[in-house]
C-alpha cells in the first residue's frame, strides 16, 4: 500500500502522520510546492519511525515522480480559511490547485483512488472528478466524516459520556447549509431526542454548521487540522481495510436522494472498491428541503466556475 499526501500543510503533514503512526501504508510520499518543506516534514516523520514501532516510509518531494503507483493519494494543498474568509472565498484560487495536482497526481498513479480535502470541498471534489475522468466511485470528498464528528462531539460534552457511543451523521455540502440529522442521532442505541430537549439539539446543530468558524476564530493563522487529517486517514482506513463503513461523504450523485448532477454529502458505504454504493434513507421533507438547499449552494459555485472557465 502507498498513498500519497498532496500538501505538506497542517492537514496534510498531520493526515500523513497519522498513516505513518498507524502504519497503514508501507509507504507515505508528501508533496509540496514549497521547497525542502515536505522533505523536511518527511524526513522528521520518518526519523520518529523507529520510536513509534512503525515500518513505515516517509518521503517528501516536491515533483510527482516519487508518487508513482500510488494506491491512494489525498488532496489537501491549497489555500486555508483565515478569520473573515468563507470557504467560497477559496473557490477560484483552489480550483487552479486543485486541477493542476490531481493531474499530475494522476498521471503517476492512474489506478489509485483520490480522497478531496481541499475546500470549498464539494466543489473540489467535482474539480478533482473532471481532472481525472474517472468513475463516481474513485473520487470522494471528505467532510461529512468530520462534521459528523463534530457534531458528535458536541453531543458527547453535553451527555457527558463516551464519544464512541455517538452515532449520528451530517449530509449535504460542507458548508453554512450542510445537514445534520437528529431524527438519525442515537447514543447507544437510543434516539437523542429521548435524552435531551429540542432547544438543545438545536444549539448543537447550530454548533456543527458553525464548527470550522468555530476553529478558525481560534486559531487566528489557519483552518482546523487533527480532526480534519483523521477524518481522512478514517476514509483511507475503510478502502486499505475494506471496511465497508458507512460514512457520510462527498459524492457525485446521478438522482440518489433526488439529486443529480452535483457532488453533495451522502452516506456512503466505504471499502475496497472506493464507494461501494449509496446508503439510501427515507427523508422527512423538511431533512430533503435542507439537503436540496445545501446542494443548491454546491450547484451555485460550480457554476460560478463554470463561468469563469
Ligand atoms: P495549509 O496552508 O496548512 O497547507 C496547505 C499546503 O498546500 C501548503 O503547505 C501549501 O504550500 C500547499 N500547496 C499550495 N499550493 C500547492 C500546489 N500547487 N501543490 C502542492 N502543494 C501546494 O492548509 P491546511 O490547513 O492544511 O488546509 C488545506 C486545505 O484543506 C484548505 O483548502 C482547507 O480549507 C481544506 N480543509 C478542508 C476540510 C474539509 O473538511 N474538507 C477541513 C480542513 C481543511
Ligand atoms: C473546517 O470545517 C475549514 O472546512 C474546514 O474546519
Amino acid at each position: 500500500m502507498k498513498i500519497t499526501v498532496i500538501g505538506a500543510g497542517n492537514v496534510g503533514a498531520t493526515a500523513a502522520q497519522k498513516i505513518a503512526y498507524d502504519e497503514l501504508a508501507h509507504e507515505v510520499v508528501i508533496v509540496d510546492v514549497v521547497e525542502d518543506l515536505p522533505q523536511g516534514k518527511g524526513l522528521d516523520m520518518f526519523q520518529a519511525m523507529p520510536v513509534i514501532g512503525s515500518d513505515t516510509i516517509v518521503t517528501g518531494t516536491n515533483t510527482y515522480d516519487a508518487t508513482a503507483d500510488s494506491d491512494i493519494v489525498i488532496m489537501t494543498a491549497g489555500l486555508a480559511r483565515k478569520p473573515g474568509m468563507s470557504r467560497d472565498d477559496l473557490l477560484f484560487k483552489n480550483s487552479e490547485i486543485v486541477k493542476s495536482c490531481i493531474e499530475q497526481a494522476y498521471a503517476k498513479s492512474p489506478n489509485a483512488f483520490f480522497i478531496v480535502v481541499s475546500n470549498p470541498l464539494d466543489v473540489m471534489t467535482y474539480v478533482a472528478l473532471k481532472a481525472t475522468g474517472l468513475p463516481r466511485h474513485k473520487v470522494i470528498g471528505m467532510a461529512g466524516v468530520l462534521d459528523s464528528a463534530r457534531y458528535r462531539t458536541f453531543i458527547a460534552m453535553e451527555l457527558g459520556v463516551s464519544v464512541e457511543d455517538i452515532n449520528a451523521f451530517v449530509l449535504g455540502g460542507h458548508g453554512d447549509t450542510m445537514v445534520p440529522l437528529p431524527r438519525f442521532t442515537t447514543v447507544a442505541g437510543v434516539p437523542l431526542s429521548e435524552l435531551m430537549s429540542q432547544e438543545k439539539i438545536d444549539a448543537i446543530v447550530k454548533r456543527t454548521a458553525n464548527g470550522g468558524a468555530e476553529i478558525v476564530g481560534l486559531l487566528k493563522t489557519g483552518s482546523a487540522y487533527y480532526s480534519p487529517s483523521a477524518s481522512a486517514v478514517e476514509m483511507a482506513e475503510c478502502i486499505i481495510k475494506n471496511k465497508r463503513r458507512i460514512l457520510p461523504c462527498a459524492v457525485w450523485l446521478e438522482g440518489e436522494y433526488g439529486l443529480k448532477d452535483v457532488v453533495c454529502g451522502v452516506p456512503i458505504v466505504l471499502g475496497k472498491n472506493g464507494m461501494e454504493r449509496i446508503f439510501e434513507i427515507k427523508l422527512s421533507d423538511d431533512e430533503q428541503a435542507a439537503l436540496n438547499k445545501s446542494a443548491d449552494d454546491v450547484r451555485t459555485n460550480m457554476a460560478k466556475l463554470a463561468a469563469q472557465a
